[in-house]
């Protein structure tokens, strides 16, 4: 039986014995019982293989997960000033070669893409930002009534860039996802650098905004960051998330890199969120476990490759993806592909206009999952 958030809340309100913890420390709640998710089986969600939210399909590393361990402990019943908070941000800064106040923490990226938009778009001040491509910002200024002026990937499914710069004089903000969501395709610190300096060139009061979510699993000789250009113009920033190679979508922390006055404007558009102690101590052992990282983007390189081939011999192209998804051509619409696949319990990706009458995003979960996954779309794909 599926149990929803407010279907959980109202049981665990009224229940009798709700959160009673047995011997063996394993919840023996008649609601924990009933949750669709078992939390001791590891990542599978009640027999369905989800391949739909660009999750982990591995989870943290052992040491990551041993810190969260640790930590759990009775000093989570402090921290409104959390612990291991300014030990993260002062690592993210080391590392970079900034300041303090050049990183902005929050609990997802997600925040950070909605206060940019925030800060900078208005009636007056479009967004510029591609289709399809990570909508949060493009639904952020619809909130807003900013007008958006979205570009279609080009024929290799990557982003137009010149059609974004063209448009994007007198812009609020420029968005500019490498690598993009869905597609999985990247642009060269080269390319990046000409579209910012053309658009920063025709419209200087624009902003531009390098989404950089899935930067760990890119190949550093086609993709590298855009920091040397947070570095050199202050309207340039860069938002990064712990919930993908690090593999903490769950603990909800991600960060943006940027010029003080720019951090600071989008901190006051809109609220954050707190980072509790346990994501930060968890991202900042994440971000220091540098061979675990490693290990995980090699991993994801061969379970994409896996994949991949399998689309391949059943006669679907893939755009080249630095990320932990795809985004194949299925030949059909996404919504065909969902309906042939969900009775098998594989779950993939929702629609991406103007692109989903062609094409499907799969995220990429273990191995294991994929091998169940590329099953599947033997039997309903051949
Ligand atoms: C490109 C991109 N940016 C940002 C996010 C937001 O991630 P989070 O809020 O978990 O840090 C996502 C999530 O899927 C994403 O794909």
């Amino acid at each position: 039986m599926k149990i929803t958030r407010r279907g959980f809340v109202k049981s665990a309100g009224f229940g009798t014995a709700a959160g009673l913890i047995g011997g063996t420390g394993i919840i023996t709640s008649p609601v924990f019982a009933q949750s669709r998710v078992d939390h001791m089986a590891g990542v599978y969600d009640g027999g369905e293989i989800h391949l739909n939210q660009n999750e982990s399909g591995r989870g943290p590393g052992p040491k990551t997960l041993e810190a969260i361990k640790k930590y759990t402990n009775m000093r989570v019943g402090r921290g409104y000033a959390p612990d291991f908070v300014p030990e993260l941000q002062e690592a993210l800064a080391s590392r970079y070669n900034v300041n303090r106040n050049n990183v902005l923490l929050a609990s997802g990226s997600t925040w950070l893409l909605q206060g940019a938009v925030r800060a900078y778009c208005n009636a007056d001040k479009p967004l510029v930002t591609a289709g399809p491509t990570f909508s949060t910002s493009e639904g952020t200024a619809r909130q807003i009534g900013a007008p958006i002026k979205q570009i279609p990937l080009d024929k290799d499914a990557k982003l137009d860039l010149d059609g974004m710069v063209a448009v994007s004089q007198g812009a609020g903000l420029v968005y500019i996802c490498n690598p993009n969501n869905p597609s999985g395709t990247v642009h060269s610190p080269q390319a990046i650098e000409k579209a910012v300096r053309a658009i920063l060139a025709a419209s200087p009061d624009t902003h531009i905004h390098l989404d950089e979510a899935y930067i760990d699993y890119a190949d550093p000789s086609k993709m590298q960051t855009a920091l040397p250009l947070v570095k050199e113009f202050k309207n340039v920033f860069i938002t990064r998330s712990f919930s993908k190679a690090h593999a903490l979508a769950g603990m909800r922390i991600g960060y943006g890199l940027g010029h003080a006055d720019t951090m600071r404007e989008i901190n006051s558009a809109w609220g954050m969120g707190d980072v509790s102690m346990l994501a930060a101590v968890a991202a900042l052992t994440a971000f220091e476990d540098i061979a675990h990282l490693e290990w995980e983007r090699e991993e994801n390189a061969r379970v994409r490759n896996f994949t991949v081939s399998a689309l391949a011999d059943l006669g679907f192209d893939t755009p080249e993806s630095h990320t932990n998804h795809i985004f194949p051509n299925m030949k059909q619409p996404a919504s065909a592909v969902r309906a042939a696949c969900t009775p098998h319990k594989i779950i993939v990706g929702r629609d991406f206009p103007p692109m989903e009458h062609t094409h499907c995003r799969i995220s990429l979960g273990s191995m294991e999952e994929m091998e169940a996954a590329v099953a599947v779309f033997r039997k309903v794909f051949a």
